[in-house]
């Protein structure tokens, strides 16, 4: 860990022990180590240590322990959701939840009589191999008999075959001899339970359907989901050796309703290490290529390679994943860098592909959020676009599929076109909560979060960054412009006209900011011209239009007779793409309309009572206050144009809106909310590292860093533990990839402007782009080297500031700066 992550780790307010021998250590870039075991800390470090493949994501839970509100088991399935109703506050309310799904892991031993180790154990390390996606655990167990074992773990998710996990428990008995007794069990009977918000709501996903151990040494496990027709099956093969060499031993099965055990018994020798290697296959009913999941599970379990070769094929994928990932850089947070990129690696991968998932804010780690999909892959999709681009075509799939649902929601207000959900799961319906509790008071409050309607131009801008980066026409004359069309169509229709103004204004929606839910003076939820939502909504309506004009050959006509798009509404999208109202005060921009008359907010007088202020909206509304009443933001609103596009980009999307905008406008417009700001979202330390890098290098720096290991040091005091925050762990990896390089990719080129801060003395990168497999750029404070790898693809437009120069295959061209 590094000594700035030290110094803001005892932050006041945040609720976590002090630096202990809990802290996490990384002894180098590449291993996240905990020494000791701390009840505190566990669900944190079951977090960081998860282990997953894109598919399925299981936390560093110890293999012994259930969930106990300490320890917290849990495996989550990309995709796997079941929908339940609760009654809340009198209310009912429906929920789809990412669910907790059987636990593979239970392990445990003893010497025979005495009692099942249930942790935790005298010593304890944990160590996660991030080069190799490896956990380790070293731990000293002992017996209240005094019989002491040392026992190492290994575990691992493949990134291989995704359908494979395994756990490989090595016991030394240390001062004892005799019969050993290992259990190893497939459990299907755990809950939803990791969230204490959510706890008095329906928590039980999983329905029993069979279970067994076979004479073929199996372990089986079928279970399906309460109110979805989802079914997963899990097989477990636990084989013993020692030195590679089997050790007779009996076996018992040991079944009941939802849970799969294996008894085993062995002799053991003191100082002869025994390994037992659990490898289990999971599927499920929403895998292709299939027959019965059940089937599917028992074959691979049982033709399934050891662990050693199990463990090398996955270490070689990690290889490539990380080749493919290359960013080296000398600052000390590089070991952040790593496992930022190892836990999106871990939730999205090839095997994500196939699956009909989007990118879930928590990762697939917790159950916070119940594991829905919100804006968040705009942070996500722009680093993957140049490392990994048939990931973030798999998400547009993932939002295309979910088109009509979109429709249907726009239809159901009365509008036109696609109107995306804030919240998103399994087909596309909206999932925000309708009440949500503010555990400050104990008051469930109205939840009007659903009306962040600039999710859709998300979608819409990354459509277009994706098309921008890999040039893939057909699909953005296909999926990507059915998608942005229809987004765009859904904005015009949201704008009404005001004749007193001469505008267009989009009425009732939230911006980013979450706080302003209302105006203090007005019944109804939303505030109006959100100027954020209104300047995306012009640019969607213009990339719509230039999007019509892109579609190749008969492509345009079908399109345009399948949307029923006519000359009529192609008119009013420019109209309206010109003429929305964009709000300013203070020579500033607004961030919605009639925000100048909102009331200063008394920091000085609230930091004193409250070091914490990153959830002011909880504080005031748990003193009978409420934060729509004052300029207080929780996260960037307007700030996010400039973290989307250049400074050029902005003044120019003004302009064409009419707006005169000056050079001063963003210095002005970032420190006037900068000055209002609490960054209660990991993801507005990412925005405002971008926003500052050219006004104010160490700040951008600092939040860059705020950003690089918000999850390594929970700073949202205890939320991790609920999952990691996926956004802002891709968005601060990008900050070095995009913001620190000045790259951009737009009019068929590569745009560099390098503004490398002082504490970053060297930087290198590995990009895909354009068919290019391997254009480097290597840069220092002097200079900045393009080159690329050799290959038949067309040269590459890079543009150095501004000016043009052309790069072909197998060339290099340095730039100084
Ligand atoms: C943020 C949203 C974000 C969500 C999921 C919220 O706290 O305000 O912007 O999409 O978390 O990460």
């Amino acid at each position: 860990m590094d000594a700035d992550a030290r110094a803001h780790s005892s932050a006041p307010g945040a609720r976590r022990a002090p630096l202990s021998a809990a802290e996490p250590a990384m002894p180098d870039p590449w291993t996240l180590r905990y020494e000791g075991f701390d009840p505190v800390q566990e669900g944190l470090r079951e977090v960081l240590c998860a282990v997953g493949n894109g598919y399925l994501v299981t936390r560093g839970a110890a293999p012994e322990s259930r969930a106990d509100g300490v320890h917290y088991p849990g495996t989550y399935l990309a995709g796997c959701y079941d929908r339940a109703t609760s009654a809340v506050d009198g209310h009912l309310v429906d929920n789809e939840d990412l669910v907790n799904c059987p636990n593979w892991l239970p392990l445990t031993f003893r010497p025979e009589g005495g009692e099942w180790f249930a942790g935790p154990p005298v010593r304890q390390r944990l160590e996660l191999d991030l080069r190799r996606g490896v956990l380790t655990r070293h731990a000293l167990v002992a017996d209240p008999q005094g019989l002491r074992t040392r026992m190492v773990q290994r575990r691992v998710a493949s990134q291989a075959q995704p359908h494979l996990v395994a756990l490989e428990t090595t016991l030394v008995p240390e001062n004892w001899s005799g019969r050993l007794e290992v259990r190893s069990a497939l459990d299907g009977t755990v809950t939803n339970t990791g969230v204490a918000r959510y706890l008095g709501l329906a928590d039980r996903h999983l329905v029993p359907v069979s279970q067994g151990s076979g004479d073929d040494g199996l372990l089986r496990l079928e279970v399906t989901a309460a109110g979805s027709p989802l079914h997963i099956a899990l097989a477990a093969r636990t084989r013993v050796h020692h030195a590679n060499t089997p050790l007779p031993v009996d076996r018992i099965g040991e079944v009941e309703d939802g849970w799969a055990a294996q008894l085993l018994t062995l002799d053991a020798l003191m100082g002869r290490p025994v390994t037992v290697e659990k490898t289990v296959a999971v599927y499920t009913s929403r895998d292709p290529a299939i027959g019965a999941p059940l089937r599917a599970a028992r074959l691979l379990a049982a033709q399934a390679p050891g662990f050693d070769r199990l463990l090398a094929e996955h270490a070689l994928r990690w290889a490539e994943l990380w080749r493919r990932c290359r960013i080296e850089a000398d600052f000390d947070g590089i070991g952040s860098l790593h496992l930022n990129l190892f836990h999106l690696l871990q939730t999205y991968s090839e095997h994500s592909v196939d699956l009909d998932v989007g990118v879930p804010a928590r990762g697939l780690h917790g159950e916070a959020y119940r594991g829905h999909v919100f804006w968040d892959e705009l942070f996500v999709l722009r680093l993957l676009n140049l490392r990994f681009p048939e990931l973030t075509r798999a998400v547009l799939r993932y939002r295309h599929r979910r088109l009509d649902a979109a429709r249907q929601a726009a239809r159901q207000v009365g509008l036109r076109g696609a109107m995306y959900p804030w919240q998103s799961a399994s087909d596309g319906r909206e999932e925000s909560q309708r009440l949500h509790l503010n555990p400050l008071s104990g008051h469930w409050l109205p939840d009007h979060s659903h009306l962040q309607r600039h999710v859709g131009s998300a979608v819409a801008y990354n459509v277009w960054q994706y098309y921008q980066a890999t040039g893939d026409l057909d699909f953005l004359a296909t999926a990507g412009a059915e998608m942005l069309l229809e987004i765009a169509r859904f904005w015009s229709s949201s704008a009404t006209y005001d004749p007193g103004r001469g505008r267009y204004s989009i009425r009732g929606v939230l911006g980013p900011d979450e706080y302003h839910d209302a105006y203090p003076w007005a019944e109804r939820p939303g505030v109006d011209d959100n100027a954020y939502t209104n300047v995306l909504a012009s640019w969607v309506l213009a990339r719509a239009l230039d999007t019509v004009e892109a579609l190749p050959g008969y492509r345009r006509e079908e399109l345009l007779e399948r949307l029923a798009l006519g000359p009529q509404e192609l008119d009013r999208w420019q109209e309206v793409s010109r003429r929305l109202h964009i709000p300013f005060h203070d020579g500033v921009l607004s961030q919605f309309d009639g925000y100048e008359r909102l009331a200063e907010f008394d920091w000085a007088a609230y930091r004193q009572r409250h070091p914490d202020l990153r959830r002011l909206d909880r504080i005031l509304e748990a003193e009978g206050d409420s934060v729509n009443r004052y300029k207080a933001s929780k996260q960037a609103d307007v700030l996010m144009l400039w973290y989307l596009f250049s400074a050029r980009e902005v003044r120019d999307l003004l302009r064409r809106l009419g707006y005169p905008a000056g050079h001063e406008l963003l210095r002005r417009t970032t420190g006037y909310y900068l000055r209002r700001t609490v960054h209660g979202s990991t993801l507005s330390s990412v925005v405002h590292a971008w926003v500052l890098t050219r006004s104010d290098r160490r700040a951008s720096w600092r939040h860059f860093r705020d950003a690089l290991t918000a999850d390594l040091r929970d700073v949202q005091g205890g939320t991790t533990c609920e999952g990691v925050h996926l956004g802002a762990m891709a968005g601060a990896v990008d900050l070095l990839q995009r913001c620190y390089t000045g790259l951009e990719i737009r009019e068929d080129a590569l745009w560099l402007d390098p503004h490398l801060p002082s504490a970053l003395g060297h930087l290198e990168l590995d990009l895909r782009y354009r068919g290019h497999w391997g254009v480097e750029l290597a840069l220092d404070h002097r200079q900045i080297t393009v080159s690329l790898r050799e290959s038949r693809q067309e040269p590459v437009q890079v543009r150095f500031r501004g000016s043009p120069v052309t790069i072909r295959p197998g060339e290099s061209h340095r730039f100084t700066l």
